[in-house]
């Protein structure tokens, strides 16, 4: 293989060494530079609404613990047993006070603290042999929350969630801020794909490219009247600081009318004007841009679309009400460097009406999730490119993913001025790769990092580890 060096500043230079979609060594380094230190997304906060709820997620081989703990707080903490190292919680999801070790009887409350261990006095002496009190299940190094989205880094020293997520914020906030009450959200649908990663958060971050060609069906029997390669083209890409997306133009209008035209409904554009701000309100209402795929980096993603979930005009350009518009989480958990877990929620306002709320989930699952029409056409590509990317000849291409810049790496049309593209970072009309090489910028960035260091918990034992 190429130096690790070598294969970084081509990326760098948006020539990718093919082999970075399906290579061990690389992945190796990922998790040890990349996964070891970035903010991955676990869950989000509906998902554990009331006191003693848990979810269990992993990062990577990492098993945790996403509890609310009974003071309502929420915790996030490894997965292991102090005593033998079994996986303390076999279930995916549920409610409890405790945990109990299935392997020899060890509790802990749902803030982590160990409260139970059979025999301390007969086998341990008591707490001169083994202090319990005090010990707690290991908690995740650092833990955030965003708009009620609850990432974890294994870095002890992370920069704040909030440094780390920058100017996305901004974006974030069309996602999963849609009224004072919070996101209600269902699922995720899990399954895996044989695909590398990488792929899923890079066509995510800014492909708008592929929408025509890959979706050609989806356009055919009018589900979505958006992606035609001409409307696709008019939208924009945006990066900021760890994130970015695509959006599509939408027709003349004020605010309210764009927002009835992905099929918002009068009483949810009320409350989204309550809590965005305006210059939030003007990228839609002024700029005619609408937030559609995004990728927060390394491995989180948003899609954002709205299909027709029932028949009506296909080619009219005003909304006649068949049009709903849904949002979808998704993380792209990596198994291997050649296999993927997919995690994918539907996400809604709470406040938004039952009708609502039925039909944007309808929406959702006929484009995404594990039986989403957009899914399965995305996937197809990714596994194909995955398998391609094994090989010995694939160490031999630099994948061009140049698009949008000149061979002297102007670009081939100009980013859009703050007066007409009202968020932050920067962005551009039409066709270009500028996110899926900022988002592999920081993939190189990261993969040339030390790996941190963090001493080892010790429970028990006054003694040094
Ligand atoms: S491994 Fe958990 S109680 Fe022994
Ligand atoms: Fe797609």
């Amino acid at each position: 293989m190429a130096g690790h060096s070598e294969i970084l500043d081509n990326v760098r230079s948006g020539m990718i060494p093919a082999h970075i979609y399906n290579d061990n060594e690389l992945f190796e380094l990922e998790k040890k530079r990349l996964f070891s230190r970035a903010w991955v997304f676990v869950a989000h906060e509906s998902e554990i609404p009331q006191d003693g709820d848990y979810v269990v997620r992993r990062v990577l081989d990492d098993s945790f613990i996403i509890s609310r703990d009974s003071n309502g707080d929420v915790r996030a903490l490894f997965n292991m047993c102090l005593h033998r190292g079994m996986q303390v919680c076999r279930a995916e999801i549920g409610n409890a006070s405790n945990f109990r070790c299935p392997y020899h009887g060890w509790s802990y409350r749902n803030d982590g603290r160990l409260t139970g261990l059979p025999f301390h006095r007969e086998a341990y002496g008591g707490e001169a042999g083994f202090r319990k009190n005090s010990q707690t299940l290991v908690p995740a190094p650092s833990l955030g929350t965003y708009n009620g989205l609850i990432f974890i880094s294994m870095d002890p020293d992370a920069a704040p969630l909030e440094d780390f997520l920058g100017d996305f914020r901004f974006y974030l906030d069309f996602y999963t801020k849609q009224s004072r009450h919070g996101l209600e959200v269902r699922g995720p649908q899990r399954w895996r794909i044989k695909a590398n990663w990488k792929i899923g958060a890079e066509n995510f971050a800014g492909d708008m490219y592929h929408t025509p060609q890959t979706h050609t069906s989806v356009v055919e029997i009018g589900l979505f009247r958006e992606p035609t390669a001409q409307k696709r083209k008019d939208g924009a890409t945006y990066w900021a600081h760890s994130g970015g997306g695509t959006t599509y133009k939408l027709p003349p209008g004020t605010f309210e009318e764009r927002m009835r035209y992905v099929g918002y409904t009068d009483d949810m554009i009320t409350r989204i004007k309550g809590v965005w701000t305006t210059e939030q309100q003007r990228l839609v209402g002024e700029d005619g841009f609408m937030i559609s795929a995004a990728s927060c980096f390394p491995n989180l993603s948003f899609v954002h679309n709205w299909p027709r979930v029932e028949d009506g005009d296909p080619d009219g350009d005003q909304n006649d009400g068949t049009v709903l518009p849904f949002t979808s989480i998704r993380l792209w958990q990596p198994v291997s460097h050649n296999e993927t877990e997919v995690y994918s929620w539907f996400v809604v306002d709470s406040a938004a009406s039952a009708w609502f709320k039925k039909k944007s989930y309808k929406a959702y699952l006929m484009c995404f999730g594990s039986t989403g029409m957009f899914e399965q056409d995305d996937v197809e590509n990714w596994v194909s490119l995955t398998n391609t990317a094994a090989g010995s000849m694939a160490r031999r291409l630099l994948l061009n993913s140049r698009m949008g810049l000149l061979s002297d790496d102007r670009p081939v049309v100009e980013p859009l001025p703050l007066e007409s593209f009202h968020g932050p970072g920067h962005a551009q009309v039409g066709y270009n790769e500028s996110n899926q090489r900022e988002l592999l910028k920081l993939w190189a960035d990261y993969l040339e990092l030390p790996e941190p260091s963090a001493a080892p918990t010790a429970p028990g034992t006054a003694r040094p580890a």
